[in-house]
């Protein structure tokens, strides 16, 4: 996960979701005393009187984009501080470039290590993570480490893979020889085919000391318009690739891209010009926490 500028072309999937998310779900955070967006009878509003400037943060940001151009503008009130963090320091260094402000900035942090910054902890209103904690194997420590770095009161807006075609093609390469060295069981979602991944998740967030919470699994489906699109998607988080050379990566991609061809749950469809749409269907998690006020 450290081609930001492929990433930043190659992610409408993602973006699509976080949309997607952002637009059911946003209204759900306390955003006490300011208007929240799309006004309604949002399930937090008014909860805690808490009003005024308020800090984001958004674990594992990538090259910035979203959190920039889409999630930043549709945050009502005084949005005041905004901190992204990721573990890829690539990620965190294009962020800053294209992106650092007077009110935004761009930071080092693996959300699973032991330990956090203690200058973080309890410093902000809301955490939001976008298409990230699938990555993380120490599904605890990261909970623990956003619960640290919520203020009191504060809540959470988690959205991530619970299940993807992507990674039953990771097993079936790890069975081939010659891919079998590069590639990790770490690759593979916590929760992918889990038979009940929210009672998982949901036994997560209670043992970290969440209350409230909401743990929800929504089926998805994503088209992509020709092989190109989603090869180059793939690309740019594959995290195989990096450990390949030369012929080797394209080789990988080749032998990638014929499992995809033979995937069930992938649709391939000839459409003008012999063009190709390829439609997936995936189960994404999203996650709304609130951290107790009185902690
Ligand atoms: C698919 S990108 C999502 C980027 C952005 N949130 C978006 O939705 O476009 C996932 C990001 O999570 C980061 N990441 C993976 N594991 C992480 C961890 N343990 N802590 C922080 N960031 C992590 C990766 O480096 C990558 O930038």
């Amino acid at each position: 996960m450290d081609q930001p500028s492929l990433y930043s072309r190659y992610s409408e999937l993602q973006h699509a979701d976080n949309l997607f998310v952002l637009e059911r779900y946003l209204r759900l955070l306390r955003w006490d005393g300011v208007a929240p967006p799309g006004a309604g009878a949002g399930v937090g509003v008014g909860a805690a009187d808490r009003g005024g400037p308020y800090a984001v943060l958004d674990v594992g940001v990538g090259d910035g984009h979203f959190a920039v151009e889409v999630l930043v503008p549709r945050l009502p009130g005084n949005c005041e501080r905004f901190v992204g963090v990721d573990s890829s320091e690539a990620m965190v260094t294009f962020a800053n470039q294209h992106y650092r402000s007077r009110c935004m900035e761009f930071v080092h942090l693996d959300i699973s290590s032991e330990t956090v910054e203690a200058s973080l902890e309890c410093s902000f209103d809301h955490v939001f993570s976008f298409y990230t904690l699938h990555w993380v194997k120490r599904q605890r420590q990261a909970f623990h480490n956003i619960y640290k770095l919520l203020k009191p009161g504060g809540d959470a807006l988690l959205t991530f893979l619970a299940t993807n075609p992507i990674y039953d093609i990771h097993q079936i390469m790890a069975k081939n020889k010659k891919w079998k060295p590069y590639i990790k069981t770490d690759y593979i979602a916590p929760y992918h085919q889990k038979k009940h991944p929210e009672k998982q998740l949901e036994n997560v967030l209670k043992k970290t000391g969440f209350v409230k919470y909401m743990c929800r699994v929504e089926n998805r489906t994503h088209q992509f318009h020709g092989y190109d699109i989603l090869r180059k998607s793939i690309n740019a988080v594959n995290p195989i690739l990096s450990k390949l050379t030369g012929d080797d990566a394209e080789d990988y991609m080749n032998d990638f891209m014929d499992e995809v061809r033979h995937l069930p749950s992938v649709k391939i469809e000839k459409i003008n010009n012999n063009e190709e749409t390829i439609t997936i269907h995936y189960k994404l998690f999203i996650v709304y926490a609130v951290k107790p006020d009185d902690t």
